[in-house]
């Protein structure tokens, strides 16, 4: 007699959700739900532009709303085709294909419903969605011998065919889809998630889904179809194996995550360099550049696009691209740059640079410059995110997971990748070359300088203060905007990234003896103008902390405190000025007692607008 096993399916939802409409609350939080008795709920990451529209006509219908979220109208909306649907036999799937026609704005989302027992049914558009896949079915430590033990008690392999009903009926103490699946048949957990680090841990095998890609797990099985079908969609979708291990993603003996991601930065911007510097060719060879080297070389400028951090990597390495590549480079914040619809054109080249590869700001700007027939060119940190995906050709900066939401090695690796662009483009030219062999010289001694000095005294002494300047100019400038960003997004404190040449423009005026100032002064081309900054403020009673080069004694002289740095090539200085300001910052926020990793309001991947 064949023994028929039925396995249990359970299915869960939740959402850490960053709120984009309607306070965090209760009632504003995920799974929304279609109505009181729970038919339908939803879970959704993004924003539902037209919900306004659809609620109306949803409250027209008689349905009535609870919170005041964009996505309950996608659980009321699924309920409706429900309620109206033509035939009885009508499927989950269907029923979200449908839903998912109605709604503009970018959502991943997963459904559940009372109607379809141990059914879910997931789709994107615009919004990251994958789906982790584990074949294996853990015994407990219990279960595993006794298991073990029948089998060789009736002299049967592990893995044979019937085992499994003798099994079955003998072993009373083992619960039977574990029996099972010990003896060769497979149990499959899914999961979906927004990013991979959610579901690490459990496995490292992962489908990305497409935008409006649907795909429904019934049964304990996956299928998964397209919305649109034309000539070119291809509907097959791979497992793909992560290189990402668990262990790169706890937080080891650091007491936070941005902590340990600061400290790891002499091996991740040597992980960023590993392959692709040859130190004794003093040549740079980014494999998913090459083929388009020509192109790039004959374009008309260069865009370099992002938001926060990334952005900051762009303003920080303008400076030495244009000395390089000998082009005009534009720095743009992909916000900015999308409301002023800026002009692009098919011999621009555009770069975006997104730690996260799914920045919504990033994205669009991406598809705006697409849609014009630019080249384009991605520099993110996540293989198989939006960014890579959509961009013509990219750098991975291999910076390793970013977990704390204040990014740091990101920021470092970013830098140096945008560098290494730089010197792959002058490699031809000879009135270059001194140049390229002390950025390259600079390059290799980086990861050693970088463990020297994170033993650095910093200045806690800041923490009960409201508000901290950050000044510099030249290649530091990035800095201070940097410097000032983590302060803010950490600390709460307000802080300030200013350009040193600004400060006669109003800045100034900020400037007393209780105002707390945080100056970049480095032995760079702008160090005379520096010192002329420096000259302001203490003329107007300022008490400047200065980060400095370690053999500067002029600037210490009038320092309140000094921060000294060990010094390297001028264009490449600004990855080791950012690290006390990091350091800085996280110290700041632990002595105001707040959480470092997860500061309020703010995500580590901003997939709205
Ligand atoms: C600041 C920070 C943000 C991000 C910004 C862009 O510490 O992390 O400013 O840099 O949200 O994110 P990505 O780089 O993922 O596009």
């Amino acid at each position: 007699m064949d023994l028929k096993v039925e396995f249990e399916t359970h299915f869960g939802i939740a959402h850490t959700r960053w709120a984009t409409h309607g306070v965090p609350s209760a009632v504003n939080s995920h799974p929304q739900r279609s109505d009181k008795g729970n038919e339908f709920v939803v879970i959704h990451n993004g924003i539902i532009t037209n919900y306004k529209d659809l609620r109306k006509f949803l409250e027209s219908k008689g349905y009535e709303f609870e919170s005041e979220t964009d996505t309950e109208t996608i659980a009321k909306l699924i309920k409706y085709v429900f309620d109206n649907r033509e035939t009885e036999d009508i499927t989950f799937s269907t029923l979200v294909e449908r839903v998912i026609q109605q709604l503009e704005g970018a959502f991943a989302l997963v459904f559940k419903s009372i109607h379809y027992p141990g059914e879910a049914v997931a789709t994107r558009r615009g919004s990251p969605l994958l789906i982790g896949v584990r074949s294996k079915y853990k015994l407990s430590t219990e279960q595993i011998p006794i298991l073990y033990r029948t089998c060789k008690f009736l002299n049967k392999d592990w893995n044979s065919a019937n085992v499994k009903n003798i099994c079955k009926t003998r072993m009373k103490r083992l619960d039977s889809s574990a029996c099972l699946h010990a003896v060769g048949d497979k149990a499959v957990e899914f999961f979906f998630a927004s990013d991979a680090s959610a579901i690490i841990e459990h496995t490292n095998r992962v489908i990305f889904l497409e935008d409006d890609d649907i795909a429904a797990v019934a049964d304990g099985k996956l299928s998964i179809h397209r919305v649109k079908r034309s000539a070119s969609d291809d509907p097959s979708r791979a497992i793909q194996t992560l290189q990402m291990e668990l262990q790169q993603i706890m937080k080891g003996n650091f007491s936070a995550f941005m902590q340990k991601e600061i400290f790891e930065q002499p091996e991740s911007v040597f992980n960023t360099m590993r392959g692709r510097v040859n130190f004794e060719t003093n040549t740079v060879l980014l494999g998913g550049l090459k083929d388009h080297l020509k192109e790039i070389r004959r374009c008309r400028r260069l865009i370099v696009i992002g938001c926060g951090t990334s952005y900051h990597a762009a303003v920080a390495t303008r400076q030495v691209l244009e000395e390089l590549t000998e082009l005009p480079v534009m720095v743009e914040l992909a916000s900015d740059f999308l409301d002023r619809n800026t002009p692009v054109f098919r011999d621009d080249v555009c770069f975006f640079i997104s730690q996260s590869g799914e920045t919504a700001d990033t994205l669009l700007a991406l598809r705006y410059c697409k849609d014009r027939r630019a080249l384009t060119v991605g520099v993110t940190n996540t293989v198989g995110s939006s960014i890579s995906r959509e961009t013509d050709c990219g750098v991975h900066i291999n910076a390793g997971p970013e977990i704390g939401v204040a990014s740091t090695k990101a920021y470092t690796s970013q830098f140096i990748s945008l560098v290494m662009f730089g010197l792959m483009m002058s490699e031809d030219r000879i009135s270059l070359q001194n140049r390229r062999r002390e950025i390259i010289r600079g390059l290799r001694s980086l990861p050693v300088i970088f463990f020297s000095f994170f033993f650095l005294p910093v200045s806690t002494f800041l923490y009960t203060q409201r508000s901290l300047l950050v000044m510099g100019r030249g290649y530091n400038y990035a800095t201070c905007l940097e410097g000032a960003l983590k302060i803010k997004e950490i600390t709460y404190m307000h802080s300030e990234g200013i350009l040193a040449g600004e400060l006669k423009h109003g800045p100034l005026a900020l400037i007393d003896k209780q105002m707390p100032v945080i100056m970049v002064i480095m032995k760079d081309p702008c160090f005379a103008k520096c010192q002329n900054a420096l000259q302001q403020v203490t003329a107007r009673q300022g008490r400047p902390i200065i980060l400095c080069s370690k053999d500067d004694t002029e600037s210490s002289k009038f320092a309140y405190k000094t921060i000294e740095l060990p010094h390297t090539v001028d264009c490449l200085q600004g990855i080791l000025s950012v690290i006390p300001l990091q350091l800085l910052s996280f110290h700041l926020a632990v002595l105001r007692g707040y959480d470092v990793d997860f500061p309020r309001n703010l995500a580590k991947s901003v997939t709205v607008e």
